[in-house]
């Protein structure tokens, strides 16, 4: 989606931006730029919406250059956040929110329909806020304005720049904590920037790791902790070792384990039978075994309505072995999903995890 080869660039005076970065943002997914401050991520991104210019290399989106894109198209095919919000203060709340849908000529009704919605998806009542000024707004409840505003006419990229910096611990989290929601709703490919190694594993697919305008390391927040490339990634996440140490935490410590299974194979209708354990056994969900203890897959209280199988046999499951951070990308990657099998590496049902338990194992241990 938004590939970067070779890229550099010398601000005036001989300042070096960025050297020689060459990765990839794959389509749909959540990157992460981390690095102390200095270290050229603002300018990696600012480079890729073509507010700074490149002095060397190359930046594709969707496999063409952007500088073969008229830069207004280029601009509108990504929102953009920053982290002092950048409102317009003369303008309302949906005013601000309609500048570029009124630059791309929708109807106002269109637009007005769109300004509520997305007022909604941030979580400020439109009837409330719509007509308030910024300065009428708290920091975060500016910065959802913020995020609503970069959503406006939809466009397929979003680039954040420390998004969440300028608020309060606590704002942050809940705005953080919201963002994970938008994210498996929206489905928008986001490079976001944070020097923040906390929010990039728990809001990021990837992390791309940065120091002194280059790259030292990109990959799964999991990857990145379990095998830094060099001292200088080591180092980054000591300032945190304790919290990300509870990262890791196996699955087969945290799931419960006396788990209600059903036997395929033990003959009856599977309909009948998963009917009578979810009414006498009391269980939110139903993994499915066969005779080997071995996971085929899961009922839930939804599937057991489904005319042709009550058994979802491609529902996810983890591993006993897999982290606490393997399992926040899983439900990064099903955010519908609420309960989670956990399977031995032989493929046996060893346990049940739920997303609350793992969600909450980040929030009050990260
Ligand atoms: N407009 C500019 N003119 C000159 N130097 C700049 C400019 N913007 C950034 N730099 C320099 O480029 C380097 C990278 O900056 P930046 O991309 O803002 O880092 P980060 O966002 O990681 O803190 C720094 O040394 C910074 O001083
Ligand atoms: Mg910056």
């Amino acid at each position: 989606m938004i590939r970067l080869e070779g890229v550099t660039k010398i601000y005036k005076g001989d300042v070096k931006g960025v050297e020689d970065l060459t990765f990839r943002c794959r389509e749909g997914e959540t990157l992460a730029l981390i690095g102390t401050s200095g270290c050229g991520k603002t300018t990696t991104l600012r480079m890729v919406n073509r507010l700074v210019d490149l002095t060397r290399g190359k930046i594709c989106v969707d496999g063409k250059d952007i500088y073969d894109y008229s830069v207004v198209k280029l601009r509108r095919s990504m929102g953009y956040v920053i982290q002092y919000i950048g409102l317009l203060p003369h303008l309302t709340v949906a005013r601000n929110i309609s500048v570029v849908p009124e630059l791309e000529g929708w109807p106002k009704a269109r637009i007005n329909d769109r300004v509520e919605s997305l007022l909604y998806m941030v979580g400020l009542d439109p009837e409330v806020y719509s007509d308030r000024y910024p300065v009428e707004l708290s920091g975060g409840q500016q910065q959802r304005v913020g995020i609503a505003r970069a959503l406006a006419a939809d466009p397929p990229i979003l680039l954040m720049d420390e998004p969440f910096g300028a608020l309060d611990p606590i704002t942050r989290q809940q705005l953080q904590d919201e963002f994970l929601t938008l994210k498996g709703r929206i489905k928008k490919t986001i490079v976001f920037v944070t020097h923040d190694i906390l929010e990039a594993v728990t809001l990021a697919d990837r992390m791309a790791v940065m120091n002194e305008g280059r790259l030292v390391q990109i990959g799964t927040p999991a990857d990145i902790i379990e095998k830094p490339a060099n001292q200088f990634v080591s180092d980054l996440l000591r300032t945190h070792y304790f919290q990300l140490s509870l990262s890791l935490v196996k699955m087969e410590d945290m799931m419960i384990r006396n788990v209600v299974t059903l036997v395929e194979e033990e003959g009856g209708d599977l309909k009948k039978r998963c009917t009578s354990i979810f009414r006498t056994r009391r269980v939110g969900s139903l993994p499915v075994v066969d005779r080997n203890s071995c996971y085929r897959g899961l009922v839930t209280r939804t599937s057991l309505r489904d005319p042709e199988t009550p058994v979802i046999y491609d529902y996810p499951a983890l591993k006993t072995t897999d982290t606490v951070v393997i399992a926040l990308d899983c439900l990064k990657r099903n955010p519908s999903l609420e309960i989670f099998p956990v399977v031995s590496s032989e493929g046996r049902l060893k346990g049940l995890v739920s997303r609350k338990a793992i969600r909450e194992h980040f929030t009050e241990n990260i």
